[in-house]
């Protein structure tokens, strides 16, 4: 018999890690790259969380810490919920995770078995179609526009003429940036609860908000078996330091905490104590966001005279998905061209909408706003104005 890669294990690309790797090949040859594919803040993580860590570093065994994670980070995540939504959340719920990446992991399988369909928008992050994929979970792809604000809510999923065990959203969204309005959240949470889904909310971008605040899943009693999912990844800017947390319903709390246990055994114990002191560096972190919102205002100004004229909602996160139809059905190539003669690297549609991405880009704006000029005045004179 010859060996094989299984079928569950042939997941697409993750293509932005894609783009990412040849618009560093092409940096190390001396080119000059803007990176607006990756959405990572740039810099480094707060200097709190910094100072916690070469403390911990010098002073500590830091060996493995209990599978759901310290109790002190726990309890200061709970904290965090009745301070920045009053809305009261137990330690006990609170699962630190490897990244939110690991929390879905966790999630999928405590919540979900092999054949089972889940509904995620399209366009929405690709990871959640690849991981249910390589669990063995049917990804009902959902195509969502303008007309529900790129997010599926109770009426879009009401319409679907196929059964559902579960739902993704997230809000503020990646790529679109859009988001769900605290109504809908709480109606889709409910529609969710009276029909027997599991609604999974992706609350990854919250904080980066230029709006209106986003409005969280978790502490409904109305809809208790809803998993929240969470990441110090983009507003506390820690992305390498890989640490998320999960909200998670009684129901699943005992199968998370095994399936942790066995998995990852516990999340890095250096990123768990570092992260307790993100949620005292506010000031350094509501900066980042100032800068971010200057990046969007000033893309939002200059992309249209580029040729980037039509433009998803961009309530949060740090993106801007435009539609490229009048310019190309193949993104990729499109992306490809753009880095090879602009040296902007910004991710193809299709790593969100294996569909419809054909004719749509993502930028991300995380970068600085020198870099967000430096990317318009390039795109403008790619276009010859
Ligand atoms: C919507 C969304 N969820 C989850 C993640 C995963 O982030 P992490 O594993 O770093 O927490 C990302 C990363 O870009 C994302 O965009």
């Amino acid at each position: 018999m010859a060996f094989k890669v299984a079928e569950r294990g042939a997941i697409a690309p993750f293509i932005v890690m894609d783009v990412m790797r040849e618009a560093t090949r092409r940096e190390a040859l001396g080119e000059s790259v803007l990176h607006l594919e990756v959405g990572q803040p740039s810099g480094q993580a707060p200097a709190g969380v910094r100072a916690a860590a070469a403390r911990a570093l010098d002073r500590l065994p830091l060996g493995y810490t209990v599978a759901n994670g310290l109790d002190s980070l726990r309890e200061r995540i709970a904290r965090h919920y009745a301070h920045a939504y009053s809305v009261a959340v137990r330690p006990e719920q609170i699962v630190v995770t490897t990244g939110s990446s690991a929390g879905f992991l966790l999630a999928f399988l405590a919540a979900f078995a092999p054949g089972d369909r889940v509904a995620v928008a399209a366009p929405g992050y690709p990871a959640y179609r690849n991981i249910l994929k390589a669990v063995g979970i049917t990804c009902v792809d959902v195509p969502v526009g303008p007309d529900s604000r790129w997010q599926l809510t109770a009426r879009v999923l009401e319409g679907l003429d196929q059964p559902l065990d579960g739902v993704i959203v997230a809000s503020p969204a990646n790529p679109t940036g859009s988001m769900l309005s605290a109504h809908e959240v709480a109606e889709l949470a409910m529609w969710c609860e009276l029909h027997d889904i599991r609604l999974i909310s992706d609350e990854i971008y919250h904080g980066l908000t230029y709006g209106r605040a986003a409005a969280t899943a978790a502490g409904m009693k109305a809809a208790p078996h809803t998993v929240v999912v969470n990441s110090f990844s983009k507003y506390y800017a820690m992305t390498g330091w890989r640490l998320g947390w999960l909200v998670v319903p009684d129901d699943l709390s005992r199968a998370v905490e095994c399936l942790q246990q066995n998995l990852f055994i516990s999340p890095p114990t250096l990123s768990q104590i570092a992260a307790e002191a993100a949620f005292d560096c506010l000031d350094e972190l509501e900066a980042r966001v100032a800068v971010y919102r200057a990046n969007r205002d000033l893309l939002l100004n200059e992309l249209p005279s580029a040729g980037f004229d039509k433009l998803a909602a961009a309530d949060g996160a740090f993106y801007l998905y435009a539609d490229l139809s009048d310019r190309t059905d193949d993104s990729a190539l499109f992306c490809a061209r753009m880095l090879a003669e602009t040296g902007i690297a910004t991710t193809p549609g299709t790593d969100f909408d294996p569909v419809r991405g054909r004719r749509a880009l993502r930028f991300s704006y995380a970068g600085s706003t020198a870099d967000m000029a430096e990317a318009a005045r390039r795109l403008k004179a790619w276009r010859g104005v």
